[in-house]
């Protein structure tokens, strides 16, 4: 496989190529080198949406469209992609439907915030010809507007749907000509790898796991960043001044994105997006999109990953503490070969992985016959976008028609340094009653189990009294979906 040192792709359905500095976002891409300033920066870190674009990606021989944040997206991963921004939607003087919407819906003031809405619309009409309301609410939760209101946002789409002509004019002009020109470049994994090296950092992105092992093994023991999604990693970049040496973006391998499940066991690989698990669990393990729809927001979900959920290693991490509790575990490859490491070893402390120089996560895997109940609770500020103050998960194996609790797997987050397996809470729970008593009790026996810190999200008795409270709500919300 050969290397190239440049990025191509197409904006708007024009052809372009660049050759891109390894840390640059796709914002800072759009915004500064090709000079398309419809798309704002309002908080880049992901939180507000005003960035958001929309990525047209080949799967499978078609394309997928999907929104994302645009400050937080290394811009060398849309090689190979069509980004379409604000200015891609109106064809000359005739606005899209969505901008027509806006302007009849009166949900623009200042207009900071509006192209980021438009955007966020269009990802979504571009999957779903008439989304439902709620569809459109979850579309629309990562974008944040300081001064029209959202009830004139939210009407939007009653808007869209009293043009005529809304369905055939939502798809821009050129949208066709590109998505032939995206079948005509292949899937990435048929390309080459890129190797971007620039005043001492390397940024690499392997086509394949063969160039991956390769470029591992040649630099082992040396320090490497894997990016997945990205949402963690750029937040250390552009706001905390972190400079990795070597940068090696994983989004490429097309091995990396399977989802298999056997009916007893699924196993996903560590590329799969959040928005693509919960997709493809929706019917089999409806608690992981549950639990994955309190995660951020929608267009971050389209990038972010379990793998990076987990290897960020944040005490908060909704998707561990529901995978753990699912004794999920992790098919680990790296310049000492493959192993699989249980995800409740994985922690050492506080953002301390027992993962070797190099080592990746490929896939993760869970057994999903062997729980008969299982629940996720998160407490935080705001339902949409907010970080855990503490979460919880509880995985129950029931006797007696799910009168007995047999074997309990209880995993709490935000009350030590890492996720926590509750193994005193989880033995006490074996062997009793399904039963309002035994939480209320097993309560008690949790609060010693764990020494919370104060922070600003909580104070310590704060958290050790949610998490008792997040213990009697699992049983609150199991007993009310046995009751349906
Ligand atoms: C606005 C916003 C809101 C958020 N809200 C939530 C929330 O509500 N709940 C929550 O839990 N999280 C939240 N997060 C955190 C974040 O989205 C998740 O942690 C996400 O799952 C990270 O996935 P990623 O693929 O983007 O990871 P990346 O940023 O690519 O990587 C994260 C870390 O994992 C490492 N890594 C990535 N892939 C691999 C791999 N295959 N093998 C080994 N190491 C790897 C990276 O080196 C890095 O250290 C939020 C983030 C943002 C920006
Ligand atoms: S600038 Fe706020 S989400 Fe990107
Ligand atoms: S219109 Fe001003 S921020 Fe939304």
């Amino acid at each position: 496989m050969t290397v190239k040192k440049t990025v191509r792709f197409f904006l708007n359905g024009r052809d372009e190529e660049r050759a891109i500095a390894p840390e640059t976002t796709l914002l800072e891409l759009i915004r500064e080198d090709l000079e398309l300033t419809g798309t704002k920066e309002g908080c880049g870190e992901g939180d507000c949406g005003a960035c958001t674009v929309v990525l047209g990606e080949l799967v499978g021989g078609s394309v997928r469209y999907k929104s994302v944040v645009a400050c937080l997206t290394p811009a060398i991963q849309i090689d190979g992609k069509h980004v379409i921004t604000v200015e891609g939607m109106a064809q000359g003087q005739e606005l899209h439907p969505i901008q027509r919407a806006i302007v009849d819906a009166h949900a623009t003031q200042c207009g900071f915030c509006t192209p980021g809405i438009a955007t966020s619309l269009l990802g979504l009409y571009l999957t779903k010809a008439a989304p439902s309301g709620q569809e459109v609410h979850t579309a629309l939760a990562g974008n944040i507007c300081r001064c029209t209101g959202y009830a004139s946002i939210r009407r939007i789409p009653e808007f869209i749907s009293r043009q005529p002509d809304a369905p055939e004019a939502m798809r821009p002009a050129y949208l066709d000509a590109t998505e032939d020109k995206l079948r005509a470049l292949g899937d990435a994994s048929a390309r080459d790898d890129i190797l971007i090296e620039r005043e001492g950092q390397i940024f690499f992105a392997p086509a394949s796991v063969d160039s991956l092992r390769t470029f591992v093994a040649e630099r082992k023991g040396q320090p490497i960043q894997f990016v997945s999604g990205g949402s963690d990693v750029m937040i250390g970049v552009k706001k905390r001044r972190a400079r990795p040496p070597c940068l090696v973006d994983l989004t490429r391998l097309a091995s990396m994105k399977e989802i298999r499940d056997t009916g007893d066991r699924l196993t996903f690989g560590a590329g799969v997006t959040l928005v693509d698990l919960a997709e493809a669990t929706r019917a089999s393990l409806p608690i992981l999109g549950a639990t994955i729809a309190q995660m951020a927001s929608h267009q971050v979900r389209t990038m972010a990953t379990a793998a990076g959920n987990i290897a960020n290693a944040s005490p908060v991490a909704d998707a561990v503490v529901l995978l753990m509790a699912l004794d999920a575990t992790l098919h680990l490859d790296g310049p000492d070969g493959a192993r699989d490491l249980k995800l409740d070893e994985l922690f050492l402390g506080y953002k301390r992985l027992a993962l070797t120089a190099g080592e990746w996560i490929c896939a993760i895997s869970i057994d999903k016959g062997r729980f008969d109940a299982v629940d996720f609770q998160k407490a935080s500020k705001r339902q949409e976008l907010d970080i855990s103050s503490v979460n919880s998960a509880l995985a129950l194996e029931l006797d007696n028609g799910g009168k007995a609790i047999r074997k309990a797997r209880l995993c709490c987050g935000g009350v030590g340094p890492t996720t926590l397996l509750m193994k005193k809470t989880s033995a006490f729970l074996a062997g009793r009653p399904f039963a309002e008593a035994t939480f209320v009790e097993a309560a008690e026996i949790l609060a010693t189990e764990a020494t919370p810190m104060s922070d600003v999200r909580g104070s310590a008795d704060y958290r050790r009294d949610v998490m008792k409270n997040l213990l009697v709500k699992h049983f609150v919300s199991l007993s009310a979906n046995a009751a349906r």
